[in-house]
């Protein structure tokens, strides 16, 4: 399963790397941030020996997988194939710091989580850099937060819409790439159908996100 688990996983990188330089050139708003996660990616070590499998883990979000990776398919056939073949050997879990009272929505708990692919939870520990998935049900709005971290979303199904600091929401097709800078705030809301993206965190990875206001 090891080897299965890490061609996998090798698989679902390689997928976001080329996507990254296909994307070059094509004005998504990602500035600084494609380059900085083909360097940060390329600096990891990805190799056999760095592997360990994760612990699996599944939360009640997990049942939008089916779904969405479904949906991915129509973004990345290689993304989401790698997923489809690792999804039940992820370490699927959520922010120990949220609540549906601290995201005020009902609910919000069952339809939100994320599983690191790099990071301390993941397939490769990372050098200060973590990368996974995140789904999100339908009708979601994941309030205002920010991190030291830059991050890059690639939401793999959609429309969504996102917003930065004080801006207003923008929606995001299936496949649309997003980099947020440090401590920039962000949110999200979803449609009437579940998102599935993939993210990273490229440095200062040691915080954790926190809300915004409220
Ligand atoms: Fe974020």
């Amino acid at each position: 399963m090891s080897d299965y688990l890490h061609g996998a996983a090798d698989q679902a990188l390689s997928a976001l790397a080329d996507a990254l330089r296909r994307s070059e050139g094509i004005g998504h708003g990602l500035g600084e941030g494609r380059a900085e996660v083909l360097r940060r990616l390329a600096e990891q070590d990805l190799s056999r020996a760095a592997f360990r499998p994760p612990e699996p883990a599944r939360i009640p979000a997990c049942r939008h997988l089916p779904e969405t990776v479904g949906a991915a398919i129509m973004v990345d056939a290689a993304l989401a194939a790698a997923l489809a073949g690792m999804e039940d050997e992820l370490h699927w879990r959520r922010s120990e710091d949220y609540s549906d009272a601290a995201m005020g929505q009902a609910g919000f708990m069952d339809n939100y989580g994320h599983a690191e692919i790099i990071g301390s939870h993941g397939c490769f520990a990372g050098d200060d850099f973590r990368l996974g998935f995140l789904l999100l049900g339908p009708g979601l709005h994941y309030l205002d937060h920010a991190h030291p971290a830059p991050e890059l979303y690639w939401p793999l199904t959609g429309p969504s819409d996102w917003r930065r600091g004080d801006g207003p929401f923008t929606t995001r097709q299936a496949g649309e790439m997003i980099w947020h800078r440090p401590h920039e705030v962000h949110a999200t809301r979803t449609h009437d159908q579940p998102l599935l993206a993939l993210w990273a965190w490229t440095r200062d990875t040691a915080e954790p996100a926190r809300l915004v206001g409220g």
